[in-house]
């Protein structure tokens, strides 16, 4: 059987939410190795201000950091909280949350793009306000939701195009080359053209990959309709897949690591959609262990571990300056039981529980 350990790790985009949930959710991500996490700011209401004396009326870094430690959090060696990009973020926010040290990343939220984005604006007017350059000039990582906002129907989702596609052929080059100090993360990218957008870019852009968007595509999705597997950016096709696994599997890879977007929703179906997201809390390391393997890499071979550890536990806490913890955790192949999450909030179904699959290949130790 198969095992090692690893040093461990940072989830770079998870979704923690706020409420009686919360204690459960970090529960899960601590019982999975993690050192640390960078803690979505689509909360209600959005994390949109960095300090608690600023008057305006959203959650702020400084509070919503409270809020994770008190609910366990003080668990983690570090968490980053990016700041929610606003119709209210100016260039002096920026300016002075990055000499406060609480703003470290800003997150781009296409508008009315995905769940709780309402409060997103098109990345244009960040660039037209210079937000973005008041980043790039304080060191500031810009973590994208990489899809185009606005677009329906075929314009959204059709065989030769979607909303990520365009995305990262038509707006988010523009950015990278009229900023070049930019960090950029983009995340949970779904598609072969986010990859090569990441692959042709410099050393300041990087990219997340979910387990979801390794494992499966949108066939797994349709048929049967399981809607466990919606998530957004929606899964995608086979070459798409094909090209995150090369991209994550690669030998010399330091641009693609971990970042689950797990995101609890205690209630999935509502009377007219879906609401979107995978949650892989508990689970994470184990899937993307599958997925190696599932991508020819197998974790027998110490060479291969070698990979993983540069995608899981490396390449992530490198982009964002992180130390690699000294703690450490054992992977093994062997197969796990997995559950229904019981929070206070009610149940949340990690994946792949919601495709009725109650084990997984490997199991944390
Ligand atoms: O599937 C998703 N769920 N994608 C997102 O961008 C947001 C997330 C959530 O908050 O549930
Ligand atoms: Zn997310």
């Amino acid at each position: 059987m198969t095992s090692f350990t690893l040093p461990k790790w940072y989830d770079l985009h998870v979704h923690l939410r706020q409420g009686d949930g919360m204690k459960a959710y970090i529960r899960a991500q601590l019982d999975m190795g993690c050192a640390g996490v960078l803690a979505m700011p689509n909360t209600k209401p959005p994390v949109g201000k960095v300090l608690k004396d600023d008057p305006l009326d959203y959650w702020c870094i400084e509070g919503y950091l409270d809020l994770i430690r008190t609910n366990g959090g003080d668990a983690f060696d570090d968490i980053i909280v990016p700041l929610y990009l606003t119709r209210d973020t100016t260039p002096d926010m920026i300016e002075s949350g990055a000499k406060s040290g609480l703003l470290r990343a800003a997150k781009y939220y296409p508008p009315h793009g995905t769940t709780n984005a309402d409060h997103g604006r098109p990345l244009q007017d960040f660039i037209d306000k210079d937000v973005l350059k008041a980043m790039q000039n304080n060191g500031i990582v810009l973590c994208v939701h990489g899809e185009e906002h606005g677009l329906s129907g075929a314009e959204y989702f059709d065989r030769n195009k979607t909303a990520e596609e365009v995305f990262y052929s038509q707006r988010l080059p523009k950015v990278r080359d009229a900023l070049p100090g930019l960090k950029i993360v983009a995340e949970h990218i779904t598609t072969k053209t986010a990859a090569n957008f990441v692959q042709q870019s410099g050393d300041n852009v990087a990219a997340t990959i979910t387990p979801q968007h390794l494992l499966y595509t949108v066939g797994h999705l349709l048929q049967g309709l399981r809607y466990h597997l919606y998530c957004l950016p929606l899964l995608k096709f086979e070459d798409d897949r094909a090209a995150l696994r090369e991209a994550a599997t690669a030998t010399d890879n330091k641009k693609f690591f971990a970042g689950t977007d797990s995101a609890p929703h205690t209630t999935k179906c509502t009377p007219c959609g879906c609401a979107a997201g995978c949650f892989t809390g508990g689970v994470a390391p184990q899937l993307y262990a599958q997925a190696f393997e599932e991508a020819g890499c197998t974790l027998d071979r110490k060479e291969n571990q070698n990979i993983f550890k540069q995608f899981l536990c490396s390449n992530g806490p490198d982009f964002y300056g992180l130390q690699t913890p000294s703690d450490t955790f054992i992977l093994s192949r062997e197969p796990q039981q997995i559950a229904a999450l019981k929070t206070d909030d009610g149940d949340v179904t990690p994946l792949p529980l919601g495709l009725e699959q109650n084990t997984i290949p490997w199991s944390i130790k």
